[in-house]
């Protein structure tokens, strides 16, 4: 479960301040799928970087299951962020000459894990997200934008995390591309017992998560799905 309690994060520049998080409140339960939308600057990828760590909270509090890693020290946030966290982003972020199989070993690699394991569950990872064999053994440069992101979901979840993290997924897909991977990340939460916390811009996806959170001066709220008559 991830809980947020009065969650504030200001930038000083001098002596202007700017406090894009002001007073974040909210709870995901386990397996559940959230959806956070806003405006451009509305501070959605900074509230997302306070959640997996990357940045530290001005104040307040981040619960994943029963620690609160606002509080932890910096080696104990890396292991937060190597074991328990997976990010996902609108530009992928695979490297580049490795192989998709070997991008999804790679966080296993830091984990420690035996190789053998390692190259079985990238294996079983990539046919999870519907990469066919074939491809599993290209290099991203060789993939479709769509396979790409389904190679970093799978590489996202390589570690069994409890928390993934996606800032605009889809950003850079069209949109039945778009469906197909917030499809896939829904099933994941699911099998995988994970939750998954998106940023995105699409409100017609947005609609189909299990909560939907809207970003507004700093504040977030929960937007109440609507009834269909
Ligand atoms: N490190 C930083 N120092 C100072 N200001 C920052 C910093 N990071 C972000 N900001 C400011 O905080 C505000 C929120 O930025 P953020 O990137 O979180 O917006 P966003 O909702 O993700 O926007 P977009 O939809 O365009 O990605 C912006 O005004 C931005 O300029
Ligand atoms: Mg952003």
């Amino acid at each position: 479960m991830l809980q947020v309690d009065h969650l504030v994060k200001e930038f000083r520049q001098g002596d202007n301040k700017i406090t894009p998080v002001k007073d974040v409140n909210f709870q995901v339960e386990t397996g559940e799928f959230a959806a956070i939308i806003g405006k451009s600057g509305s501070g959605k990828s900074t509230l997302l970087a306070l959640l997996g760590a990357l940045d530290q909270p001005t104040k307040g509090s981040i619960f994943v299951d029963e620690v609160d890693i606002a509080k932890l020290s910096a080696k104990k946030l890396t292991a937060y962020r190597c074991a328990d966290i997976g990010f996902v982003f609108q530009q992928y972020n695979l490297v580049p000459n490795l192989t998709a199989i070997e991008n999804v070993m790679l966080p296993m690699e830091f984990a420690g894990v035996p190789k053998a394991k390692r190259l079985n569950r990238a294996k079983s990872l990539l046919d999870q997200v519907g990469l066919e064999d074939g491809k599993q053994l290209r290099r991203p440069t060789r993939l479709s934008g769509g396979e790409q992101q389904r190679v970093a979901i799978a590489r996202a979840l390589a570690n069994k995390p409890k928390l993934i993290l996606a800032d605009e997924p889809t950003g850079n897909l069209d949109s039945q591309t778009g469906e197909h991977i917030f499809g896939l990340l829904h099933s994941l939460t699911r099998s995988e017992k994970v939750t998954i916390v998106a940023v995105t811009h699409d409100l017609s996806i947005a609609g189909k998560t299990d909560k939907t959170f809207k970003l507004v001066d700093g504040i977030l709220h929960e937007e109440k799905p609507q009834k269909k008559s």
